[in-house]
Order: structure tokens, then C-alpha cells, then sequence
């Protein structure tokens, strides 16, 4: 069963919506630790929409559990993971416009970009670099060849799917990509729009699940039962006993 790791990323977004220094998601990130997250997933963007420097260097210093920081290529911010050294960096594509990341990492076309990236990031003592991908074969083959040693498949799609017909032939994709980076050697890990209640067909059908990097749903959940409980019913979904 996939380990769930919690993305802040939201808490933040409603502290700065008022430019104020709460509600804190170095606090939040904490009871999701309480309650049972086997770790914290933030993305310092370039624009600091939500996430600050400051929030980073907290993070490092107050979470016990596993801290994945995502970020673009960006030099500057990939200096900011270095100094930091998470233990796992998560590579994604980034787009000052989107009210979200949209779609993976391209690295089929930026492979000697990513390459570089990736080594800078392992030269830091990072162990685990992972690069965002959309579920296609070739992505999963350049992957292997970037030198990163984990793939976060995107399930935008299988969570934006209208109707059985397309919500299968994502999921199709994504079961064939995992297989694939797995038989490359990857490690496989998901994230983007999964929820309570499309987890479980995406669990059943995707092999090789890792690690699940779930946000928006958990914090939104949060608002009626608290963080606490709402990690914990995320947690009886991707862990059923
Ligand atoms: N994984 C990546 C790479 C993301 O960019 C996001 C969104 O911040 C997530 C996972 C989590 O997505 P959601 O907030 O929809 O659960």
C-alpha cells in the first residue's frame, strides 16, 4: 500500500490571501504528521504565490517525516532545494499564469537540462529526485535515462475524466506507465486531483504505487471534520485495513 504524503501548498495560499501569518502551514504540516502522514509535499514556486523562503527553512527544521519540495528548473530555486537537501525533490513544470501545475515535465525535450539538474541536486545529498510526468511511454523511457530514480505520474487527467470511457482509457495509460517505469527501474509515485472517492479504481488499477502526493482534497476536507481527521480519513482510503 502507497505511502500518503500531505501538500500543504492551500494552507498557505489562505494565509497570503489576507496577508496574514495565519492560518500557518508549518502548524498544519505538523498535526499531519500527528495524525499519521508518512510526509509533507510543498512547492516553492517562483512567483512565492503560496509557500515563502521562510516557510521552507521551517519545514526543514520543525517536520519529522519525509519532505518532498517540488520545484521548476528554475537555477535559483534549485540552488534554494539544495541548500535545503529534502528527501525528495520533485521536479515540475511551471507557468506563472496557472492556477495550478498543469500537465508534466516535458523531458523528453529538456533531457540534457534535466540530466544537469538532477546531478546538481544528488551533489547536495539529496537521495531522491523525482521528475513529474504525463503517463506516456516515451516519458517514462526518458526518465530512465535522466538520471532521476523516481517518476510522479500526473492523475490530473484520470481526476478531470468525464464518463467510464475516458476515466479507462486514462487509466489504461497510467497502469501502462507505471509498469514501465517500473521495468526502467523508477520508483513510482502519483499525485494531482486524487481524492476520497476516485482513489480507490486509480489504486486498483495502477500497479507499483509507492507514494501518493495528495493536497487540495485533504485540505479542503479539513475545513469540516479539522486536519486531523481528515488526514486520517485519507489515510483509512489509500491504506484500507
Ligand atoms: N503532485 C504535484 C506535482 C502537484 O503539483 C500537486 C499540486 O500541487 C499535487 C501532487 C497535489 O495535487 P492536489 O492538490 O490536487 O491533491
Amino acid at each position: 500500500m502507497p505511502n500518503l504524503l500531505i501538500n500543504i501548498d492551500h494552507v498557505a495560499t489562505l494565509r497570503n490571501a489576507r496577508r496574514e501569518s495565519f492560518p500557518d502551514p508549518v502548524a498544519v504540516a505538523l498535526e499531519c504528521e500527528q495524525a499519521g502522514a508518512d510526509g509533507i509535499v510543498f512547492h516553492l514556486r517562483e512567483d512565492r504565490r503560496h509557500i515563502s523562503d521562510q516557510d521552507v527553512e521551517r519545514l526543514k527544521l520543525e517536520t519529522q517525516t519525509k519532505l518532498d519540495f517540488e520545484l521548476s528548473l528554475a537555477p535559483d530555486i534549485v540552488t534554494i532545494c539544495c541548500r535545503t537537501v529534502p528527501e525528495l525533490a520533485t521536479l515540475v513544470p511551471e507557468r506563472r499564469e496557472e492556477v495550478t501545475t498543469e500537465g508534466g515535465l516535458d523531458v523528453v525535450s529538456q533531457i540534457g537540462r534535466v540530466k544537469q539538474i538532477a546531478k546538481r541536486l544528488y551533489d547536495s545529498g539529496i537521495k531522491e529526485v523525482a521528475l513529474f510526468l504525463d503517463p506516456s511511454l516515451d516519458q517514462m523511457d526518458a526518465a530512465a535515462e535522466s538520471g532521476a530514480n523516481v517518476v510522479e505520474l500526473h492523475t490530473g487527467d484520470y481526476a478531470n475524466a468525464q464518463g467510464p470511457g475516458a476515466r479507462e482509457s486514462v487509466l489504461d495509460a497510467l497502469a501502462a506507465a507505471a509498469r514501465r517505469a517500473h521495468e526502467n527501474g523508477l520508483i513510482v509515485h502519483a499525485g494531482h486531483g486524487l481524492d476520497y472517492d476516485n482513489f480507490p479504481l486509480f489504486s486498483e488499477r495502477v500497479p507499483y504505487i509507492r507514494e501518493v502526493s495528495i493536497g487540495f482534497a485533504v485540505i479542503a476536507r479539513s475545513l469540516f471534520v479539522g486536519i486531523s481527521n481528515a488526514v486520517k480519513e485519507m489515510l483509512s482510503v489509500v491504506k484500507p485495513t
